[in-house]
């Protein structure tokens, strides 16, 4: 073993099944620490709470920034990690904007093998399941004043999950958000950091209250042109073409964002990176151009909307609870190469030797 361990005396009992998101946490984590200039070895010790001074400085300025991945067992028993080190990666672009000394990304790699190889058996099996694997940096220093920290903390938790929405895949129903914005040019949206989630909250509570799962967000300056969901990128089926938002520096990068846009091409599907105006959805809706609207992200995978609210009117994409044909296909290529049921042409998969 190359990180320290410390054992965990009271193994917790693991699940039979697993059908929540986010809830349960295996019995270790992975804890690395910054000061004097650089970061340490880290860590593998028991899951427990991380001792922190009320002044704890990303209490009050939220300097820190987060990553979202997943691992899968296969039927052979093998643990397959999806694009890691392109989560790493992007860590490092997320704390370089929040002046966060990057983690050395071998490093986080290495420390993620380790830790899920002792974490295996927590892994679930079940068709929609994974071990969803959250990678957290943070400020640690110990006293009040807007600035960079000295000190930092970078855990990596683990929880085994379902899906993230409660009804799995099924379509869901977004709100366009004509009040709140989520990001403007020069911000952070492009990034993964915890303030851009806080800022959507109230959006997001706002929709749910009017019977909506989440927002579609529109840009910050014009309110003209589609950015994402908060916990998805979006994609546009328009004329049988795939049209997605660009990176314009608002969006995440998000990384099943991506290999949706690797798999359709690679599928002959010509897929468009452009800005999408608002009205271009809703006039397309209605005139049934856009025939399939679906978001993408690591937690919710390939989640199909099949309902868009404006200003208190719906439209209904592709019929009630319909999954669309481009979005069941994407869906299904994507998971058989996630879990193993189909070979992994693209080199996205790494696996976890049992050792
Ligand atoms: C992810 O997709 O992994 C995220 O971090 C999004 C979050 C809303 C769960």
């Amino acid at each position: 073993m190359k990180f320290r361990f410390t054992e965990c005396k009271n193994l917790k009992q693991k699940p039979e099944a697993v059908n929540s998101f986010g809830k349960l946490f295996t019995d270790y984590m992975y804890v690395c620490e910054y000061s004097g200039g650089k970061w340490n070895e880290g860590e593998i010790k028991p899951f427990n709470a991380l001792e922190m001074l009320p002044c704890a400085s990303v209490l009050h300025y939220g300097q820190a920034a987060f990553e979202g991945l997943k691992a899968y067992r296969d039927k052979c028993g093998t643990v397959r990690l999806f694009r890691a080190r392109d989560n790493f990666k992007r860590m490092t672009t997320s704390a370089e904007r929040l002046c966060i000394p990057p983690v050395d990304e071998g490093q986080a790699y290495n420390a993620l093998v380790e830790l899920v190889n002792i974490e295996r058996e927590w892994t679930p099996t079940e068709s929609g399941t994974s071990l969803y694997i959250r990678p957290l940096v943070f400020a640690a220093d110990e006293s009040l004043g807007v600035h960079a920290a000295k000190n930092y903390k970078f855990i990596i938790i683990l929880s085994p999950s379902g899906a993230y929405y409660a009804n799995g895949f099924a379509p869901v129903a977004l709100k366009v958000e004509r009040e709140y914005v989520r990001a403007g040019k020069g911000g952070t949206g492009a990034y993964k950091v915890i303030g851009n989630y806080a800022a959507s909250i109230k959006a997001g509570e706002l929709a749910k209250e009017a019977g909506y799962d989440q927002v579609l967000w529109l840009d910050g300056n014009e309110r003209k042109y589609v950015e994402e969901v908060g916990s998805m990128n979006i994609f546009f089926v328009i004329d049988g073409k795939l049209v997605t938002p660009e990176l314009d520096g608002c969006i995440l990068p998000g990384i099943t964002r991506d290999s949706v846009i690797k798999i359709a091409r690679h599928k002959g599907i010509s897929v468009e990176e452009r800005p999408i105006t608002i009205d271009e959805v809703l006039s397309g809706a209605k005139s049934g151009k856009l025939t399939e609207i679906f978001g993408t992200g690591t937690a919710a995978v390939i989640s199909p909307v099949d309902r868009l609210g404006d200003n208190s009117q719906d439209i209904i994409i592709g019929g009630k609870g319909k999954v669309g044909e481009i979005s069941k296909l994407l869906y299904d290529t994507l998971t058989d190469i996630q879990t193993g049921r189909k070979e992994d042409i693209f080199g996205w998969v790494t696996t976890v030797e049992a050792q």
